[in-house]
C-alpha cells in the first residue's frame, strides 16, 4: 500500500508557480469576497492568503457585513471584474441563504473565476476546452493521479458523489479523451440501489460524498486506487478533528494506493486555485 502525499505534490506545484510568476515578471492578483462570519471559511481563506504569499500572488480579503444584499455582493463584484490588477476572484461558499449562489457565479467575468463555477467555465470543462477554468478538486485529483503515474484509461473508476463542486466536474474530466482520462465512469449517489457492489467494481474508487468514513473495506476490491476528498468536521473526545469519507485504517490496507485526510486532496485544491489563477495573469498579459 502506498500513500499518496498530496502535501508534498501541493508543494512543487506551487515550487513551480513560483517560478513561472518570477520567470515571467507577472503580478497575479487574487480577491477573496467573504460575507459573514463562518469560521470554516475564514480559516479556509487564511490559508489560501498564506500560500499566495508564499509565491508571490497578490491577494486581498474583502470581509462584506452578514447583512450584505444580493445586490451589493453583484455590484463588488462588478468593480472587481473591471479592476485591471485583479486576475481571479473568490467568493468564498457557503454563502448567507438570501444571497444565491448561482446569480454570484453568473456575476464573474468567466476569464476570472478561478473557481471554475461560471456556467460557461463549466461548459467548457464538459466539452474538453481548455480555454475555461476547471473546478479546482476535481483538477487536483487528476493532477494527483498524473503525479503518481496512477494511469486511467478504460479503468473503471467509481465517484461517489454528485455535486456541482466535485462529483459532477469530476466525472466531466475522467471522461475527456486523453492522458489521465479516458476513463469508463460509474457515479454513484444517495439514490442508488447497492452502492457496495458498484464501488467493489472500481478500479480507481473517489469517495466525494461528505459522509465521514463511509468507505469501509468491505466496499473495496483488492489492490485498487482509493481517492478520499471528504473533509468531514467530527467531535472526538471533546475535540473538532477532520475525517474523510473513508475509513482509512480500515481500507489502507486493501489498496495499492491511498490517499490520507488531511494531506490528500484538500492541499491540492489550493494549488489548482493558484495555478488557475497565475494562468488567468498569464492570459491577460
Ligand atoms: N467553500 C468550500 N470550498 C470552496 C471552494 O473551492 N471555493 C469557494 N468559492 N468556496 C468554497
Amino acid at each position: 500500500m502506498n500513500i499518496i502525499d498530496g502535501k508534498r505534490v501541493a508543494e512543487s506545484t506551487l515550487r513551480n508557480l513560483k517560478n513561472q510568476i518570477e520567470h515571467h515578471k507577472i503580478h497575479p492578483g487574487l480577491c477573496f469576497i467573504l460575507v459573514g462570519n463562518h469560521s470554516a471559511s475564514q480559516a479556509y481563506v487564511k490559508m489560501k492568503k498564506k500560500r499566495c504569499e508564499e509565491i508571490g500572488i497578490d491577494s486581498t480579503v474583502l470581509n462584506l457585513p452578514e447583512a450584505t444584499t444580493e445586490e451589493d455582493l453583484l455590484s463588488q463584484i462588478a468593480l472587481l471584474n473591471e479592476n485591471k490588477k485583479i486576475h481571479g476572484i473568490i467568493v468564498q461558499e457557503p454563502l448567507p441563504a438570501h444571497i444565491d449562489p448561482k446569480a454570484v457565479h453568473l456575476a464573474l467575468d468567466p476569464s476570472k473565476d478561478v473557481d471554475g463555477f461560471h456556467p460557461i467555465n463549466v461548459g467548457k470543462l464538459l466539452m474538453g476546452d481548455i480555454t475555461g477554468f476547471p473546478s479546482c478538486t476535481p483538477y487536483g485529483i487528476i493532477k494527483l493521479l498524473e503525479a503518481y503515474n496512477i494511469q486511467t484509461s478504460g479503468k473503471h473508476v467509481v465517484v461517489i458523489g454528485r455535486s456541482n463542486i466535485v462529483g459532477k466536474p469530476l466525472a466531466a474530466l475522467l471522461l475527456q479523451k486523453g492522458a489521465f482520462a479516458d476513463a469508463t465512469l460509474t457515479v454513484v449517489h444517495s439514490k442508488t440501489k447497492n452502492i457496495e457492489e458498484h464501488c467493489k467494481r472500481a478500479d480507481i474508487l473517489i469517495a466525494a460524498l461528505g459522509s465521514p468514513h463511509f468507505v469501509k473495506a468491505s466496499m473495496v476490491k483488492e489492490d485498487s486506487v482509493v481517492i478520499d476528498v471528504g473533509i468531514n468536521r467530527i467531535e472526538k473526545n471533546g475535540e473538532t478533528t477532520i475525517v474523510g469519507d473513508v475509513d482509512f485504517e480500515n481500507v489502507a490496507e486493501k489498496c495499492s494506493y491511498i490517499t490520507p485526510v488531511p494531506g490528500g486532496v484538500g492541499p491540492m485544491t489550493i494549488a489548482m486555485l493558484l495555478t488557475n489563477t497565475v494562468e488567468s495573469a498569464l492570459r491577460s498579459k
